[in-house]
């Protein structure tokens, strides 16, 4: 979604902002502009459409600038036009924005009384106008960005430039993310690290309220009250390698294939622990973790589905009882709390606003215990919770996700069988079998991802198709609805997962030859089950696409294609299963030449409603 970065230096900062913008085209969006102070003048290009093109324009018309903010943009309150485009400026002020105004329409009124005249439809705008406003009013750039702000509700990080004064940059943050880069006699800001890893990995995240003066010799901070404030300085540890392609042809791709590496580091200090400490969680969690009766899961997309897979650990290995909820449906209804469960909230961005805000709601509610499963460290969700799992998956720059999630599964396994533990339901024995389980996890993906060649045979089959259904039951039904999200992201066939046990009762219906039926049927104890369920597809002509494992008696026949993964791994087979149906959604969007990395329509980090 939206992305801003902005420069100050003594060289020229338009490659540096240009490199910025390219580094957060992963987030998604439609339009990208850059505007410059150069002498005493603002100059400003936009254009909808990549950032190549918008580089192209500044190229031609010559930018260059010590001084400049960019931005890409993801269109929420007006159309994908140039107008709609960021910068906005207002008689000399430049400014970009991330985030949603709530008042923009009164302000706009109160604007346009006064006299200000509108170029565009969005919410920003009237930013731009009410920090000249008080700039007329005698105030300079950081006070009358600090008066503006007070005056707006709803989210916004912001960076802001003016003609007048060329020696600085000024920004704020609330309910976005925005951080400072530190350089030598050169500062950035960047709602993302990697749209400035390219300068600095120094950085400040700034806080709820914050804003901030940035010159080329140094950075002031003031907190919401408009005091100085020091935030501290951290180093980021996000490789420059994971924000490259390498040997290729997607990040999806490469994601999909770093998972026995991002699994393994995830699992790193279980590993080497031996055991499930509470300490995972956080130094103080074993307090916290102790008394919990129950847990709660909040969050959206695929980290929904890996909460999902979590509801059926939780309340098989630890005996408490565990919901699942979409965020943006929990924080909108009137839910019963009990301040003795555990509120997890799961998001691969840490800055999901939907989750954000169920996250609020729930502690708004009495929730005092919550845990965040997150993999961006000091993003905004971990920071409002108590207690924090850092997957460690590293970048993930692919829109639709794949290795945050099945990294999102090893912690919340860890939470399952760490609340078992402390609640002496984990025998010494059976958590010796679910540590060597984990240690077997990175090789049991890596020959599920050997399967590669034989289900790119397979996505030939689904490429001509308009629809799919994904059947899964138990614990790997949450792994056939991440199946069918994944095939419908990427490749734009429309799939729906059903429990396989559900088929009967209504889609049953939708079943001939032209419905491709994918089914995740592991060797476990609902196997025979799911081999009913494959009987009814297969007496309707419908096709069956097989995914299980060894020992499961599939034999391959007429309408029946099987692919097996070399062994059962037990209780984390949901995490192996998932690997076939990502590579399935890959080869098939490949085969139909979409944006794979970029579907049309969505964001990676979506920070609106
Ligand atoms: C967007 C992304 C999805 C992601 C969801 C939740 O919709 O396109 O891939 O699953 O947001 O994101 P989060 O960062 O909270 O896990």
């Amino acid at each position: 979604m939206c992305g801003i970065v902005g420069a100050i230096a003594d060289r020229d900062v338009v490659p540096v902002l240009i490199e910025g913008l390219k580094r957060l085209e992963y987030r998604g969006y439609d339009s990208a502009g850059i505007a410059v102070v150069d002498g005493s003048d603002i100059r400003r290009v936009r254009r909808t459409g990549r950032v190549a093109e918008m580089e192209g324009a500044a190229g031609s018309e010559g930018f260059s600038a010590t001084l400049g903010i960019g931005h890409t943009r993801w269109a929420t309150h007006g159309g994908v036009t140039e107008s709609n485009a960021h910068p906005h400026v207002s008689h000399g002020v430049a400014l970009v924005h991330n985030g949603i105004i709530e008042n923009h329409e009164q302000q706009r009124e109160r604007l346009m009384a006064m006299g200000y005249a509108f170029e565009s439809q969005t919410d920003t705008e009237v930013i731009a106008h009410l920090i000249h406003h008080y700039l007329q009013g005698g105030d300079d750039l950081l006070g009358a960005l600090q008066r503006a702000v007070k005056e707006l509700h709803g989210a916004y990080a912001l960076a802001v430039v003016s003609r007048k004064e060329p020696g600085r940059m000024v920004c704020a943050r609330m309910g976005c993310p925005l951080l400072i880069g530190l350089g030598e006699g050169e500062n950035f800001v960047a709602s993302d690290v990697s749209a400035i890893l390219q300068a600095t990995r120094r950085v400040i995240f700034l806080e709820e309220g914050d804003t901030a003066e940035v010159r080329r010799d140094g950075v002031q901070v003031f907190d919401g009250d408009d005091q100085p404030v020091l935030r501290e300085e951290h180093l980021s540890d996000v490789s420059l390698s994971s924000l490259e392609l390498g040997p290729y042809r997607h990040f999806m791709q490469k994601e999909i294939h770093e998972q026995p590496r991002a699994l393994g580091d995830t699992m790193e200090a279980i590993i080497d622990a031996g055991v499930f400490e509470p300490t995972l969680f956080g130094k103080d969690a074993e307090a916290v973790l102790r008394g919990i009766e129950g847990v709660q899961i909040l969050a959206c997309g695929t980290s929904f589905y890996s909460g999902s897979v979590a509801r059926y650990w939780i309340e098989a290995i630890s005996g408490l009882p565990c919901s699942v909820e979409i965020a943006s449906e929990y924080r909108y209804r009137t839910a019963v709390a009990n301040p003795k469960h555990l509120v997890v909230t799961i998001s691969q961005s840490g800055e999901t606003l939907d989750t954000m805000e169920a996250l609020k709601y729930a502690k708004s509610l009495g929730h005092e215990h919550t845990l965040s499963i997150c993999n961006v460290p000091e993003s905004a969700i971990p920071r409002a919770s108590k207690l924090v799992f850092y997957t460690r998956a590293g970048a993930e720059i692919g829109v639709a996700s794949t290795k945050a999630f099945t990294t999102q599964l090893v912690g919340l396994f860890a939470l399952a069988a760490t609340l078992a533990k402390l609640n002496g339901r984990l025998s010494e024995e059976k958590e010796a079998e679910y540590i060597e389980a984990l240690r077997h996890l990175p090789g049991s993906v890596q020959h599920a991802l050997n399967l590669e060649p034989q289900i790119a045979l397979w996505s030939e089959s689904f490429t001509p198709r308009h629809h799919a259904l994904f059947l899964g039951r138990g614990v790997h039904y949450p792994i056939a609805l991440e199946g069918a999200l994944k095939l419908k992201e990427i490749s734009y066939i429309h799939a729906e997962a059903y429990p396989a046990g559900e088929l009967k009762h209504g889609p049953l219906a939708l079943v001939d030859d032209a419905m491709p039926v994918v089914v995740i049927a592991p060797n476990d104890s609902l196997l025979e089950k799911v081999k009913s369920n494959m009987q009814e597809v297969r007496a309707r002509g419908g096709e069956l696409f097989v995914f299980t494992d060894a020992d499961s008696n599939f034999s391959e026949s007429e309408g029946v294609h099987v692919i097996r993964t070399p062994r059962h791994v037990g209780v984390l087979s949901p995490i192996v299963h998932t690997i076939p149906v990502q590579l399935l959604a890959y080869h098939t969007a490949l085969a139909r030449g979409t944006d794979v990395d970029k579907p049309r329509n969505l964001a990676k980090s979506v920070t609106v409603e």
